[in-house]
């Protein structure tokens, strides 16, 4: 049995990737009256608020200096910051709630993986703070997923061996990251996460007795 659980948070614990994309969209339509395609949304999961805007940048072909780079990058916050106001417990993706007691009542310990700086306020809106051991901190890391960096600090906050956890993921690039850990990747997605050790089409699907199972027989 794994002893530890690695959750990504925006897409998995909460409702948040929209909020994000959609902040990116308002951005490019104010400084570059430009439309973002849905398509560019996969791309903009997982990584880093940087890399989320160099993806953005890359497509437009649109070539900014750093203190521009780092003005945008700052108005995005804000705009994504007001956003979560609006957030609260109900934000929280079905299953999860369950699945996350399940998880502490068998004992096993969680950590926070997620590349968001806005991970403790978001936990502290959906009155999820307390149900977290640990909190892996995107700044202090060297390199954003795909790098499994973030995963391994999580499993050291909980003092447990990335290959003693599970890692929860709706991005390609995260699961790529959990994969590159050592530990069980668990996604909740399409196709495009096939890459995963063990895949469920939404956080509704979550099953803890599938999950213990495939870990068992990896
Ligand atoms: C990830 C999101 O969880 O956090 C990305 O999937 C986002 O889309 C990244 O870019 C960074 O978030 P923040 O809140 O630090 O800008
Ligand atoms: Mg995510």
């Amino acid at each position: 049995m794994f002893k530890g659980a690695l959750f990504d948070l925006d897409g998995v614990i909460a409702d948040t990737a929209v909020y994000h994309f959609a902040a990116w969209r308002q951005l490019v339509k104010d400084h570059f009256d430009a439309d973002l395609p849905d398509s560019l949304e996969e791309k903009t999961k997982g990584v880093s608020r940087e890399d989320s805007l160099r993806v953005i940048l890359d497509y437009l072909d649109i070539t900014v200096p750093e203190d521009t780079f780092v003005a945008l990058a700052a108005e995005k916050n804000d705009a994504y910051v007001k956003a979560l106001d609006a957030v609260t417990e109900a934000d929280i993706l079905p299953g999860i709630t369950d699945f996350i007691s399940n998880l502490r009542d068998q004992g096993v310990k969680l950590a926070l993986a997620s590349a968001s700086k806005n991970g403790p306020l978001i936990l502290e809106k959906l009155g999820l703070s307390d149900a977290f051991d640990a909190i892996a901190d995107p700044a202090k890391v060297a390199a954003g997923k795909p790098a499994p960096d973030i995963f391994i600090a999580a499993a050291q906050g909980l003092g447990l061996q990335s290959t003693d956890c599970i890692g929860v993921e709706d991005a390609v690039a995260g699961v790529t990251a959990i994969n590159a850990s050592g530990a069980f990747s668990v996604a909740v997605g399409g196709d495009e996460l096939s890459h995963a050790n063990l895949r469920f089409d939404g956080t509704a699907d979550l099953d803890l007795e599938a999950i213990k199972a495939a870990y068992q027989n990896h």
